[in-house]
Parts: structure tokens; sequence; C-alpha cells
């Protein structure tokens, strides 16, 4: 705080010429400088201090969840924008000599704001320009640069080929840098595995400040990063992904049923066959509230599919293996791969594919908290009533419930830091999401994504509980009792996202990383944090 009341009277100039520096800040600005090539950019288009007027424009940019977009939010003492491998590697010499934490920020939407925020001093390294897609179409891969958007990785896909798409996911403002090093899985999932079954190579700086590729990185230290999370191992520069081929025609519907129209047996019955389903054909469950006819919330649940072929070819299919759910040719829409892309972020079929390059805006106009669960055994069909029941006494939380199966249970538990594989049934996303800014809100929607998460226990996995680690909760390994070390803690979070790949992950950050300069609140400790 002292810090950046200081900032506040000086400009970054000052800060450049102060020949003997005193705060951190500034012997990070003044070593940034040296490094700093002018040619490139002048440093005052780098770097970024609260004293700057578009500081908060700057940090607002990729700032997804209002929660944490708060006055009482800790700030950072600057924001470097990096715009070329040059300058994220002089961040991270000048933050590690002068003892400064860096936060790495790719789309900036974790879901625990852990790209922006933090307790401890500290700078973010945006990455948001270094956003570049270069296909070779002849060898079917192609370099993407950690700061682009899934959009743009569409957008450029299917400028390419209708034959070509990638696994990854829905949303498609998400960051390359932070989605992939996380996992990364959409609704290619069942035929194609996640975003990292699907990458070939990486470039990263590591903790000295060099740039290494897989070949330099080693097997190990690749393996951490598609899928331990990029922040505890180096900054991602970009990513080598090998590209899918995908039929030029594929289908999606969305069919919505309430629970008096028959749901409850539909998703029973929808549990039994959604991982059995050729791997062709994703259907996604979706329970939402909403008013009812008669001013009373009900649920209404959406089955929203995608098969990878033509409508001619799906709806046999459905009704040899799901005619439950009435699928009318009426209800499914043909369109090249990339369009499907528009359709699942909720977009009318017909809007332009440009829609996928849109510049996150200062959008963070919502408050968000958000969790996840493991379903290995089949909910009971008074256990779905029961959670409907629960999902009612709120108002703005609802579910996504995403089928595994097919290639998610072919691929071995430990080939990746993801661990979730064979024997999972389906992910439940919760999804909490409100608009007012009344005193209480925060505290008393987060009250009841937590409530909601206990009553589900006997539902989901246990021993652990497990948990996607791209869905962070900073809830897992909280409150915990205060003799409990840090090692303990990170153990807690570390064996419900990794399960055992934990220890493997602790042991190569413990090679690349001794002295834990990459680290965030739930990163991956190492062993000396024992
Ligand atoms: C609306 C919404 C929809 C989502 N949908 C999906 C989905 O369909 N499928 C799915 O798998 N996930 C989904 N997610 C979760 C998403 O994958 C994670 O939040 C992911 O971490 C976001 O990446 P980012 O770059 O946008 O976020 P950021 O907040 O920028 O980064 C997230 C984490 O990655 C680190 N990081 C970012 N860039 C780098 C880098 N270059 N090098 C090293 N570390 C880096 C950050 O420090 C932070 O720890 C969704 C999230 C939201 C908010
Ligand atoms: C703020 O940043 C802009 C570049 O976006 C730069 O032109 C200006 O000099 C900076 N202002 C200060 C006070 O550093
Ligand atoms: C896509 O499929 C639809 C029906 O499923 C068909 O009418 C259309 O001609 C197909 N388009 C292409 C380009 O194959
Ligand atoms: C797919 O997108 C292209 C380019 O915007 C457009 O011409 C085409 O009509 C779209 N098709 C569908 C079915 O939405
Ligand atoms: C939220 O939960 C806490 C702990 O259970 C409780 O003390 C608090 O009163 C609750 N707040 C609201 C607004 O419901
Ligand atoms: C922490 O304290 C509790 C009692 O408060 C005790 O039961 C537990 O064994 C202690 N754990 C450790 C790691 O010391």
């Amino acid at each position: 705080m002292e810090l950046s009341l200081v900032l506040t009277t000086l400009t970054i100039v000052t800060f450049i010429s102060t020949v003997t520096s005193q705060s951190p800040i500034q012997n990070f600005v003044s070593c940034f400088s040296k490094f700093h090539e002018p040619s490139h950019s002048p440093i005052t288009e780098v770097i970024y201090t609260p004293n700057n007027k578009t500081f908060s424009t700057i940090l607002n940019k990729h700032l997804q969840n209002k929660r944490f977009k708060l006055d009482s939010t800790p700030k950072p003492l600057a924001i470097v924008t990096a715009k070329s491998a040059f300058d994220v590697q002089a961040t991270v010499k000048c933050a590690k000599s002068n003892n400064i934490q860096i936060r790495i920020r790719s789309g900036g939407h974790d879901y625990e704001g852990y790209s922006y925020v933090s307790d401890v001093p500290f700078i973010i390294l945006d990455m948001f320009l270094i956003n570049g897609i270069n296909i070779d179409k002849h060898n079917k891969v192609a370099w993407v640069e950690s700061g682009a958007t899934l959009g743009k990785l569409y957008y450029t896909i299917g400028k390419t080929s209708n034959f070509f798409g990638f696994p990854a996911g829905v949303c498609f403002s998400l960051g390359i840098g932070g989605h992939f090093s996380g996992g990364g899985y959409g609704n290619l999932m069942r035929k194609f595995g996640l975003s990292v079954d699907n990458i070939v190579d990486a470039k990263i700086v590591d903790v000295n400040g060099n740039i290494l590729d897989r070949k330099a990185m080693g097997e190990d230290l690749f393996w951490a990063i598609t899928g331990g999370g990029g922040a505890s191992f180096g900054v991602i520069l970009s990513w080598k992904i090998k590209l899918v081929y995908i039929p030029s025609n594929v289908t999606v519907f969305d069919v919505s049923k309430t629970l008096e129209e028959g749901a409850i047996d539909l998703i029973y019955k929808w549990q039994l066959i959604a991982t059995k389903l050729p791997n062709e054909l994703f259907i996604r469950l979706q329970p939402i509230v909403k008013i009812g006819k008669d001013g009373k919330k009900v649920v209404q649940v959406h089955f929203i599919g995608q098969f990878l072929g033509t409508t001619e070819k799906l709806l046999p299919l459905i009704n040899e293996k799901f005619h439950e759910l009435g699928l009318k040719t009426s209800d499914c829409h043909h369109m090249p791969w990339v369009n499907s892309t528009l359709f699942w972020y909720g977009k009318p079929i017909g809007t332009p594919l440009e829609a996928l390059l849109d510049e996150p805006k200062d959008t963070s106009t919502i408050y968000f908290k958000s969790q996840s669960d493991y379903v290995k055994k089949p909910i009971p069909k008074e256990g779905i009533k029961a959670i409907f029941e629960k999902m009612i006494e709120g108002d703005t939380l609802f579910m996504q419930w995403n089928p595994y199966g097919g290639r998610m249970d072919e691929i071995s538990a430990s080939a990746k830091p993801f661990p979730h594989r064979k024997g999972n049934l389906f992910l439940i996303q919760y999804l909490n999401y409100w608009p007012e800014d009344t005193p209480g809100a925060i505290e008393r929607h987060v009250n009841f994504s937590r409530s909601f998460l206990q009553f589900m226990t006997p539902y989901v996995s246990h021993s652990p509980r497990e948990a996607f680690f791209n869905y962070r909760d900073a809830d897992i390994g909280a409150n915990l009792p205060s003799n409990v070390t840090k090692m303990g803690i990170s153990k807690v979070y570390g064996t419900k996202y990794f399960k055992d790949n934990f220890n493997r992950l602790v042991n190569i950050k413990t090679k690349v990383d001794p002295h834990n300069f990459f680290r965030y609140e739930q990163s991956i400790p190492t062993l000396s944090a024992l």
C-alpha cells in the first residue's frame, strides 16, 4: 500500500532517470529499461504504473470476474504489456532480481483471479499483445501464441479449411496461455481428448529468462506445462498444436425439457448412455432455473448436442440410442465446424464468423463463483429430483454436465497432469453468475454456491473429491486448521486437481524452479515447502 502511494507521486519518466532508485518497483523499471530495446516501442507503452491514466483500462481489459474488481481488491504495482519474447524475458529477470512476484495473464478468465490479483505485492505480466497464429496447412499443425484467444484460433482455422478443427473450450474469449496449460476441454473431447492431448511443442521463458522449446526443456517440463498450469513453471510464449480432421458438415441441436416434460427420466437415461455413444456425438446437459408459466421457479434442462456428421446420420443414431429425447429434423442445424463454435457460445445461427474476433471490452460487469465435481456412478432419480429442488432455493446457479468416455477413456491417467480419465461419467460445472452490486450480494451468492457443493457430496467422487484444475476454486484448501503447513494445504488442492500426478509435478517444480519464483495462491510447491 505504501508502495503505491509513493508511486502515485512519481511518473515513469522519473523512474527511468532516477539513478539511485529506492523501491523495488523503481529498480524493476530501471532494470527493465536496460534490457528493453527502444527500437521496439517506448517503455511507457509497455509498463503501466497506477499513476498512468490508462492503468485501470489495461487492468480491467482482461478481468472477467467483477468479484475481483472491487475497490478493496489489491492492485498490482505495475502492469507489463509485453510486446515480444524479449519483454517477457526482461520481466522475468528484473522481477526475480528485485524479488517481486509476477502474475501471468493471457485471457484473464481465471475463476479466482489468480492471473491479476494477489495479497502480496506483484506485477502483472500481460500477454494479450503476443497473439500471433501461424498455420502450416500442409503439415496440419499451427504455432499459437499465448495471448491469442480461442476465437482467433477457431477463426484462423476456419479460414484455412472446413476440414480442420481443434479440441478446446466453448467460451471463445479464453486465452490460449491459461486455457491450454490447464488442460482445455470442449465438445470435441470425446473424439479427440483435451487440448493438451493435441499439443506437440511449446516455447517457454524459464526462471533464468531463457527461451526453451520442447527439446530444450525436456519431456518432464513439457509434461508439466501441458495440464499442470503454466504459471508454476514459467511463462508460456506459444504452443504448437496438431489440427484434427473434422467433416465439412457438423450437426448441432439444443433441445430443452422441464421436469413435467419428463426431464428426470431423460437425465437418468443420459447418464447411462452419454459416455457410450459414438465418439462423434457429444451431448451436454445444462439445467437452469427459469420462471415458469405460473410465475414459480422451475428447472429447465437443455440437451445441447454436436455430431461430427450430417443430420441424416445423426437422427437414426439418436433414435436407436436415445429415442426418448424425441429429436426431430427441425431441431438440427448443419454447418461447418467453425460456425458451430458460435452456436455453442449462444450466438444466433448465421452470425458472421468475425464475431469470433470480438475484442474483449471492459466486460467484467458480472460477478461469478464457479466450482466443479466428477461423477462416477449414475445419480438415482430421487437424487436428481433433490438436486433440482436445491437448485430452485437459489436463482442464479446453473450447471453444465459434460459427458466423458470415448477418447477420454483411452488416454492413461498419467499421460498428462490432468488425471480424470477412464471411469468418469461426467464433469459437473456449477456456475453462479449474478449482476447485482447490492451490499452482501457477493457473500449471499458465494454462500449458496458453497451450500450447493456441500449438498452434492453423496453423488460425486470422493477420496479425493476430484476437481478440474481449470475451474480453480479458492475454497479448496481454505479454512484448514492453523497447524496445517503450506505443503499440507497444497496437497489438498494438488490431490483434487492432479491425484497421483501431484508428486511428479512437485518433483519437476523443485528441479526447474527451486526458489519458487513462479508461484501463485494455488501453484505447485517445491519440496522445500514441506
Ligand atoms: C466464461 C468461461 C468459460 C470457460 N469455459 C471453459 C471451457 O469450455 N473449457 C475449459 O477447459 N475451461 C473453460 N474455462 C476455464 C478456463 O480454461 C480457465 O479459466 C483458463 O485458465 C483461462 O485461461 P486464460 O488465459 O483466459 O486465463 P488467465 O486468467 O489469464 O490465466 C489463468 C491461469 O493461467 C496462468 N497463465 C495465463 N497465461 C499464461 C502463460 N502465458 N504462461 C504461464 N501461465 C499462464 C495464469 O497465471 C493463471 O494462473 C472457462 C472459464 C470462463 C471464465
Ligand atoms: C501512460 O502510458 C502511455 C502509453 O499508453 C504513455 O504515453 C504515457 O507517457 C504514460 N504516462 C505516464 C505518466 O507514464
Ligand atoms: C450438410 O448436410 C445437410 C443435411 O444434413 C445437407 O443438406 C447439405 O448439403 C450438407 N452440406 C455439405 C456442404 O455437405
Ligand atoms: C458459416 O459462416 C460463413 C461465413 O460467415 C457463412 O457464409 C455461412 O452462411 C455460415 N453457415 C451457417 C450455416 O451458419
Ligand atoms: C454466509 O455464511 C456464513 C458462514 O456460514 C454466515 O456466517 C453468513 O451469515 C452468511 N452470509 C449471508 C449473507 O448469508
Ligand atoms: C493439528 O491440530 C489438531 C488438533 O487441533 C491435531 O488433531 C492434528 O493432529 C494437528 N495436525 C498436525 C499436522 O500437527
